[in-house]
């Protein structure tokens, strides 16, 4: 198509207008944005002091070797349960997945996306048993006050989404002493999950993770051995429990007992199990520490590294990095680079869940990361 010099110039001159008008709407748009961002800024909670460096024990992890299979899949306790699991339950009653749930138990507003995002990765990987998110007893109390919390809606619209699509059980929880300010997490207890009686045993894996593998978790929920408490051994003290994966029989008198002991004498939620159910009176540990990596594991992989061997004895991974805030919190990229194994196909696993971590929060909860703000 030919054009006349006239129809080149109106062109051109329209291009312009086209060209001042778009230019005009960025620069509202970058304002606008500015000023969205600062409002969000003024209204962010505080990040928290990232957890102290444990670097002298830092040098005392084992580096990864090929031969080693880290994790294997929550250690014998786990493969045991797996392979029960896979013949068909053996032990003569079929498996009754009502009464075996996957527990969260939030405090606080900023940990619910957390918790979702597991339910999701359990939904995806449909996993049979129960899920339940149990969760201050107030946010579900209407008509308190006039103000308007942004967090409240946020928390509310997130459990809905989880009830609707991941077919989330809410269960709203009170707080752990008998009237105790039922908006500060203090308030709450791991305890609580002594209380969900219509359960038969209960699952609760500590957030910031990633679940690789499903099937793992469902079998250690369904093939354990019968204990009020299980745990893993913690990764501090290996005489002292850890609270990153338990596995509780709810139990009306059990919760009663803890609960009596907390009003005499309150302790941190695992220091209460802890002294509730000492590790030298059974043999209920789990598994060892390290059958649960975390993701700073992976900085003390070797040249020998195989990505295969770990993925397959993997089946939760915690997002625990002591240099980094947590997976939520936008840090800066020199930090992340800094905090990232040295090892490729290491590095590739570590990416791989910190990326997936940002994508989850993104598409299951709408939130983008958390701005870090340093004071
Ligand atoms: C082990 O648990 C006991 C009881 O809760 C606590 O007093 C002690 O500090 C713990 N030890 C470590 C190393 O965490
Ligand atoms: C990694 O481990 C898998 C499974 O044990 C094995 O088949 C594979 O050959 C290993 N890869 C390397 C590069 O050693």
């Amino acid at each position: 198509m030919l054009l006349t010099s006239a129809q080149v110039s109106m062109f051109a001159s329209s291009g312009v207008v086209f060209i001042f008008t778009l230019a005009l709407f960025f620069s509202g748009y970058v304002i606008q944005q500015r000023t969205v961002s600062s409002i969000q800024e003024a209204i962010k909670p505080r990040t928290p002091a990232p957890p102290p460096s444990s670097s002298p024990q830092e040098v005392l992890i084992e580096p990864l070797q090929p031969s080693r299979a880290f994790g294997s899949a929550l250690g014998s306790a786990g493969q045991r349960a797996l392979k029960l699991y896979k013949s068909g339950s053996p032990e003569a009653k079929p498996i009754d997945w009502k009464k075996l749930a996957h527990v969260q138990l939030v405090k606080d507003h900023d940990e619910v996306c957390s918790a979702i995002m597991l339910f999701a990765e359990l939904h995806a990987q449909k996993s049979p048993a129960t899920k339940v998110l149990m969760f201050p007893k107030s946010w579900a109390v209407d008509g308190r006050g006039e103000i308007l919390d942004p967090y409240l809606m946020s928390s509310k619209r997130l459990m809905r989404a989880a009830a609707r699509r991941y077919q989330v059980v809410l269960r709203p929880m009170v707080t752990f002493v008998d009237g105790a300010d039922d908006s500060s997490r203090e308030s709450y207890s791991l305890a609580s999950l002594f209380s969900l009686t219509e359960y038969e045993r209960i699952m609760y894996l500590e957030p910031p993770g990633h679940i690789f593998d499903a099937t793992v978790m469902a079998s250690v929920l369904a093939f354990s051995p019968q204990a009020p408490l299980m745990s893993l051994q913690s990764r501090d003290s290996p005489n002292n429990r850890s609270s990153e994966m338990l596995l509780v029989t709810p139990s009306a008198s059990q919760y009663r007992q803890l609960s009596k002991r907390n009003a005499k004498h309150p302790e941190t939620d695992i220091d209460l199990l802890q002294n509730s159910f000492p590790y030298a009176q059974d043999s209920h540990i789990l598994a060892q520490a390290d059958s649960l990596p975390h993701t700073s594991d992976l900085r003390a992989a070797s040249e020998e590294f195989n990505a295969t061997e770990f993925l397959d004895g993997t089946a939760y991974i915690r997002v625990v990095d002591s240099e980094l805030a947590g997976p939520q919190y936008d840090v800066p990229y020199p930090e992340r680079v800094a905090a990232r194994p040295r090892v490729a196909d290491a590095e590739a696993i570590w990416s791989r869940v910190y990326d997936g971590f940002r994508l989850g929060r993104m598409s299951i909860c709408g939130l983008d990361l958390e701005p870090l703000r340093k004071d």
